[in-house]
C-alpha cells in the first residue's frame, strides 16, 4: 500500500497495471497528481486512456496497484465523494429529465444551493430549454453537454473528463474550455483525456502522454518541447513526435 496521503497529493497511481485476458492495456504506470493541477491525458486510440481513468473511478478493479484520491483508497464512499466522471459515453438515465439528473447528483454528492449554479451551467451550454425533457429525447451532443454538466455540479474537488469534447459544436468547446479554465481558478483537480490539443493547450499544467498501456512522455509542455529540441512546437506537433511508431 502506498503511503497515506501527503499534502498537496489529490491523486497517486502507483504500479497501476489492467490486464484483459492476456492483453496489457495499463501497464506498471507510475504517477501523480497535485491538487489544484490540470493535466492533460493524451496517447492513440486504444493507448490505455478510458481503462486507466476507469480503474482509478473504481468501475474497473485493476490487476495490480495502488490508487489514492485525496489519500482515500479508490472506489471507497470518501474518493466517490472526491471525485466525478465525466465517461467517454454519457450515462443518462432515460427516465429522468435534465434537471432530474442535476437534482440527483447533487443529492449524491450533498452539494447544497446549487441550483443557480445548475441553471448557468444548462444556459451556458444551451440546454436550458430542456430541463424538464427526458433525457431520451437529447442530442448525442445535447447528452454530452448534460454529462459534463452532472459532472461539474457536483463540486468534486477533482473531475475525471474522459474526451469531453466529444460530440460538441465548436461553441461549446469554446464555452468547455472556458470552464475547464474556471474549474482550474476554483483550484478543483482535473484529468482530461482528449484527443483535441487545442483546447487543452493553455490550461493544462502537464500533460501524460500514453502508448501501447505506458506512459511515454510527461510533463508541462515546455518540458516536452525542450526535450524534443523544437521550441516552437505547438501540443499536437510534441503529441504526433512522440507517439510516432519506431
Ligand atoms: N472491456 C474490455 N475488454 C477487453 N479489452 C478491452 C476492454 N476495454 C478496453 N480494452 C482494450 O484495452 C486497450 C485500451 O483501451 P482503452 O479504451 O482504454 O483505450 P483509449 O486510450 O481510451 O482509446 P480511445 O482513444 O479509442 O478512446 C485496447 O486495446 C482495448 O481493445
Ligand atoms: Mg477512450
Amino acid at each position: 500500500m502506498i503511503e497515506a496521503n501527503y499534502a498537496g497529493t489529490m491523486l497517486a497511481v502507483q504500479n497501476l497495471s489492467k490486464k484483459f485476458g492476456k492483453h496489457m492495456a495499463v501497464d506498471r504506470l507510475n504517477f501523480s497528481l497535485h491538487s489544484g493541477e490540470v493535466v492533460g491525458l493524451l496517447g492513440p486510440n486504444g493507448a490505455g486512456k478510458s481503462t486507466l481513468i476507469k480503474c482509478i473511478v473504481g468501475l474497473l478493479r485493476p490487476t495490480n496497484g495502488e490508487i489514492l484520491i485525496n489519500g482515500h483508497i479508490r472506489g471507497s464512499r470518501a474518493a466517490r465523494q472526491t471525485s466525478a466522471y465525466v465517461p467517454e459515453i454519457p450515462q443518462l438515465y432515460d427516465m429522468l429529465t435534465v434537471w432530474q439528473h442535476l437534482q440527483f447528483i447533487t443529492g449524491a454528492y450533498e452539494v447544497k444551493q446549487w441550483e443557480e449554479k445548475a441553471e448557468e451551467l444548462l444556459k451556458m451550454f444551451e440546454i436550458w430549454d430542456k430541463k424538464d425533457e427526458f433525457t431520451k429525447a437529447l442530442s448525442k451532443g445535447m447528452r454530452q453537454k448534460l454529462s459534463l454538466c452532472c459532472g461539474v455540479v457536483s463540486n468534486a474537488q477533482m473531475l475525471f473528463l474522459d474526451e469531453p469534447m466529444v460530440g460538441l459544436d465548436p461553441k461549446a468547446i469554446k464555452n468547455l474550455k472556458n470552464l475547464i479554465q474556471e474549474l482550474k481558478d476554483e483550484g478543483k483537480t482535473l484529468f482530461i483525456s482528449t484527443h483535441l490539443l487545442d483546447p487543452i493547450e493553455t490550461v493544462c499544467n502537464r500533460v501524460i502522454v500514453l502508448k501501447k498501456g505506458k506512459i511515454i512522455a510527461q510533463g508541462s509542455l515546455e518540458d516536452l518541447r525542450h526535450q524534443l529540441g523544437e521550441e516552437n512546437a505547438s501540443l499536437e506537433e510534441v503529441f504526433l513526435e512522440v507517439t510516432a511508431d519506431d
